[in-house]
């Protein structure tokens, strides 16, 4: 049988990726508590992020071809080189977005390092040739996914961590949902 176009062609392999800052383990934890605290499952159903995989995105790739990983990495070590700053990220409002259907946390005020780092990543992807979010960055940590809510819970107290590193992450759909797995790390000095 002779080879056909589509047999002969490499199939390209592709991986779903972003830019993350993860929360440390005792925040992590205290993220954990704190959607039991609410009890937010019980007042607005949904699915809980599992608390491991409670995460800041910082630019959202979604699907690229794995051979474009290294020039992502390029874009951060270059990034790194000029050694963006560590800073604290305070989390101090809880919010539901009808449109995707999540409950959400976030800062009243973005650090202004963040938002340099997040433009510094836009725009570098973007010379890179990664098609990149156009709309304004919205910092969040996703809580709870396909929730209904009218009214939410207020949060009891802020939660506030020091982001001292920042990751390129892997997102693979698994039976038992996302699993993240980090492909490159960056400091924040
Ligand atoms: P979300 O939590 O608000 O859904 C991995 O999927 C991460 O990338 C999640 O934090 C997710 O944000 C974000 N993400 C997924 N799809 C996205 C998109 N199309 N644009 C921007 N961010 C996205």
């Amino acid at each position: 049988m002779p080879a056909t176009e589509e047999s002969n062609a490499v199939r390209k392999q592709t991986a779903r990726v972003f830019f993350a800052i993860w929360p440390d383990n005792k925040t992590q934890k205290q993220l954990g508590c704190l959607v039991e605290q609410l009890q937010l499952e019980a007042l607005c159903g949904g699915r809980k992020t599992k608390q491991k995989n409670i995460h800041l995105t910082l630019v959202f790739l979604g699907e690229v071809d794995t051979d474009r990983l290294p020039a992502l990495r390029q874009v951060a070590d270059e990034i790194s080189d000029s050694g963006p700053r560590a800073f604290d990220f305070r989390i101090d409002e809880i919010g539901y977005w009808k449109h995707n259907k999540i409950i959400y946390l976030a800062p009243r005020e973005v650090p202004p390092e963040l938002s340099y780092l997040v433009s510094r990543l836009k725009n570098g992807v973007s010379l890179a040739g990664f098609p990149v979010e156009a709309r304004p960055y919205a910092p969040h940590l996703t809580l709870m996914r396909n929730a209904l809510c009218r009214t939410l819970p207020a949060l009891p107290q802020p939660i506030a961590w020091r982001a001292r590193e920042w990751l390129l992450v892997k997102s693979e759909q698994t039976s038992g949902g996302s699993a993240y797995a980090p492909v490159g790390r960056w400091s924040l000095e």
